[in-house]
């Protein structure tokens, strides 16, 4: 069934005088497609210098995270019709820096990301099949998308304060549960400094916006439990 929908969307350009407004596209639609479709009907019929991320259209890639309606979400598996009334509000995401419109620059989610820190792990369950030849092992990438939802809803990293944050807090965790010995003595003292888990102050905001069900929150729980164990806590 066609609606018609307003999208009032947050325009600024940093390197233009003009400050921050919001514009207002109207648009009939099927309102079982996404906030991403209809993002991309404005730009391709409305307005082409409208800025946006986004690439896989599936919640894979991370990119498209935006404040919908207030709210850290996912543009491409959020759906017009989640929504009542007509008017649905579309800012970036707080917490990165604006390159324009929607656009943010994720660079300081990888900040505290090391590299070296392995995203890939042995699936759990291959279900009792049996590996293709010449197969060894199936991995599965981590649940995190890097999508920077958590730590725009993070009050601690909106207030400013040099936390590494909640993905960040996360991955590391990950990693310290496949690492033993020197390495993982060095993730725990990483997690336990100034800039650790101490300024977590357990919103869970960062929890509840994931889209992917990672619960940084819990991890964040994890690290703070096994550094009071090991002496390091705060
Ligand atoms: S639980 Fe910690 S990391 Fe998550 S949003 Fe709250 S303060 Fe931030
Ligand atoms: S932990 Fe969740 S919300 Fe945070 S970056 Fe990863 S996928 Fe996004
Ligand atoms: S476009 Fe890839 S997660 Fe939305």
């Amino acid at each position: 069934m066609k609606k018609k929908i307003r999208l009032k969307i947050r325009r600024h350009r940093p390197e233009s005088k003009t400050p921050p407004s919001f514009e207002t596209f109207t648009l009939t639609i099927d309102a079982d497609i996404s906030i991403l479709d209809a993002l991309e009907m404005i730009q391709s019929a409305q307005e082409p210098t409208l800025m946006f991320r986004r690439s896989c259209h599936h919640s894979s890639c991370g990119t498209c995270g935006m404040l919908i309606n207030g709210e850290e979400r996912l543009a491409c598996v959020t759906r017009i019709s989640q929504f009542k009334g007509g008017t649905i509000t579309l800012e970036p995401l707080p917490g990165f820096p604006l390159l324009g419109d929607l656009a943010v620059d994720m660079a300081p989610l990888y900040k505290d990301i090391d590299e070296r820190w392995n995203y890939l792990r042995g699936a759990e369950d291959l279900g009792g099949k049996k590996l293709p030849e010449g197969i060894k092992r199936f991995e599965r990438f981590e649940n995190c998308i890097e999508c920077g939802c958590c730590v725009s809803a993070c009050p601690v990293a909106g207030e400013g304060k040099p936390f590494m944050g909640p993905a960040a807090l996360a991955a590391l965790n990950t990693e310290l549960q496949k690492t033993t010995g020197k390495g993982a003595r060095a993730l725990l003292k990483q997690a336990g400094g100034e800039r650790g888990e101490r300024l977590c102050n357990r919103a869970l905001a960062c929890s509840r916006v994931c889209p992917t069900a990672v619960y940084p929150a819990r991890h964040i729980l994890d690290l703070r439990t096994r550094l009071r164990g090991d002496g390091q806590g705060p």
